[in-house]
């Protein structure tokens, strides 16, 4: 039972106990607000303050930051539940020089994947995502490509949460990659995503306005 007291806002009557005709009077109301208003702060924080990153330091991740971040992939939503993704996790210097020779021309994501100490490789399995019974549901098709940026998104924001860097890069000879990481016939490499502490950052680039892409109740 919670009732406020008359003229006490900050207090509440927490627990009633019947028998010993007990109050506990627990002064937690601001204490719930502010934690929910910093909570809220320092999510948007997250959000807004999370950038690409394309320097690196050469300090190593080390392997609970790592899991940390597997496990927001875990925990990401995705079409019934499919969970199409699969990430290959690359450390190793030479398979990370094989991969950077894919990068396209003037992608100024290059270096990245060699200075960063970690390498995600982001693969889907095709034809699973926006399937039903092997039937394509939506004028759509495979969904897997939405599933596995919010999956990206999950990366990039606990990364971010940790003190580490990312940058997803998308421009890159995907069918070599698929090669390099012997990644089985069904499933597709999609994006790479460094990931390392960062090095020099740069600033945001600029946004629209929120009036500019929202519409209430017709486009
Ligand atoms: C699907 C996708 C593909 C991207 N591919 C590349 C890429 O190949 N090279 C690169 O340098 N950045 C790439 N980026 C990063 C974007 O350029 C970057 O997110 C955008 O400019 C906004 O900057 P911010 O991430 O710092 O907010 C990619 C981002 C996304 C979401």
């Amino acid at each position: 039972m919670s009732i406020s007291l008359p003229n006490q806002p900050n207090y509440e009557i927490f627990h009633y106990k019947e028998t010993a005709k007990q109050f506990f009077i627990v002064w937690h109301k601001p204490f719930c607000m502010e934690t929910g208003r910093e909570k809220m702060q320092s999510f948007m924080d997250v959000i807004k303050k999370r950038r690409s990153i394309r320097h690196y330091t050469d300090q190593e991740v080390p392997q609970d930051l790592l899991n940390q971040v597997l496990e927001a992939v875990q925990w990401s939503p995705s079409w019934a539940n499919t969970q199409c993704w699969e990430i290959v996790v690359v450390n190793n210097r030479e398979t990370k020089q094989e991969i950077k020779e894919t990068i396209s021309k003037g992608n100024p994501a290059a270096k990245a994947i060699v200075d960063a100490p970690i390498v995600l490789a982001i693969c889907g399995k095709i034809n699973a995502s926006g399937y039903y019974k092997g039937e394509v549901t939506t004028k759509f098709g495979d969904w897997l490509l939405y599933d596995l940026g919010i999956a990206t998104q999950s990366i990039c924001l606990a990364a971010h949460a940790l003190g580490l860097g990312t940058v997803v890069v998308g421009l890159f000879d995907h069918d070599r990659v698929k090669e390099i990481l012997q990644v089985p016939e069904g499933v597709e490499v999609v994006s790479l995503i460094p990931l390392g502490f960062p090095g020099k950052g740069s600033g945001a680039p600029k946004r629209r306005e929120i009036s500019e892409f929202t519409h209430y109740n017709r486009f």
